[in-house]
């Protein structure tokens, strides 16, 4: 086989698998694009990994999704088209401007309806929906600030339905998480989130690393147990 430097054949290959398996998607695209215009910084999900995300949901039968951290609502559009026609998805986002070009976007995408952006440091919207008694989560997808994943991962755990699934993003960030002299805020609270992950029992996890356009990193899952004292 020819040899092709690894990063390079990454991202061949995520093309290749996007043309098979994400059909051209103007909504989608317009997104980007908007995003882009707007100088938002391009650390949305891919398609395929966006792809993954509303598979994921919808195997889950999701009715109610928590995202934390919106930017210009790309996963969040892919989580929206997961739901049922009564489906609900809140999204926490701290910039009010990445806000106001996600709510274009969700708006064009048709999804409007269906997601409601907050606007706020994603710990104090999380306070506020825990005493406007928010009904449980189906599915959480973590991807704001990595230094506070333990948080999020602890409200999302308290605050999903027993069966409910958890998604966290950037959980490999080129492998830094195994240097153990590494003092990174973000890779200290992603550490956490995987001593959380091994410790809690009422989560059976996993985590895959991935390769392509973004570089090396991964996701984690986790799946609350129905043991959770919750219902
Ligand atoms: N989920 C998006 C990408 C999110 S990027 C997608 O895949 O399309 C991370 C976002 O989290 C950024 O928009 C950033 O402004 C937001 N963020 C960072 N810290 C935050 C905080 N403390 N509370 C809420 N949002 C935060
Ligand atoms: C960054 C954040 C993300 O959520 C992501 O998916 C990729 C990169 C970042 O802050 O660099
Ligand atoms: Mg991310």
């Amino acid at each position: 086989m020819e040899k092709i430097p690894p990063q390079e054949r990454w991202v061949a290959v995520e093309q290749y698998i996007a043309n098979h398996v994400t059909p051209p998607d103007p909504v989608l695209e317009a997104a980007r694009e908007a995003n882009a215009s707007a100088g938002l910084p391009s650390i949305d999900v891919t398609a395929t990994e966006g792809k993954f995300l509303h598979l994921l949901a919808r195997l889950a039968g999701a009715r109610r999704i928590l995202e934390i951290g919106t930017l210009g609502g790309y996963s969040t559009i892919w989580l929206a088209r997961a739901l049922p026609a009564d489906g609900r998805l809140i999204t926490l986002e701290i910039e009010p401007k990445h806000a106001e070009v996600a709510r274009a976007n969700l708006e064009k995408a048709g999804v409007a309806h269906l997601a409601e952006i907050r606007v706020g440091r994603a710990l104090d919207l999380l306070g506020e929906l825990d005493r406007q008694g928010t009904e449980p989560f189906d599915f959480v997808f973590i991807d704001a600030d990595k230094s506070n994943g333990p948080s999020y991962l602890a409200w999302a755990l308290s605050h999903a339905r027993p069966g409910g699934v958890i998604v966290v993003d950037n959980v490999v960030r080129d492998g830094y998480i195994v240097d153990d002299g590494n003092t990174d805020p973000d890779i200290l609270g992603t550490r956490r989130v995987f001593e959380m992950l091994s410790t809690e029992p009422r989560l059976s996890a996993t985590a895959l690393q991935t390769v392509g356009s973004k570089g090396y990193d991964g996701f984690a899952f986790a799946v609350v147990t129905e043991e959770n004292g919750r219902r």
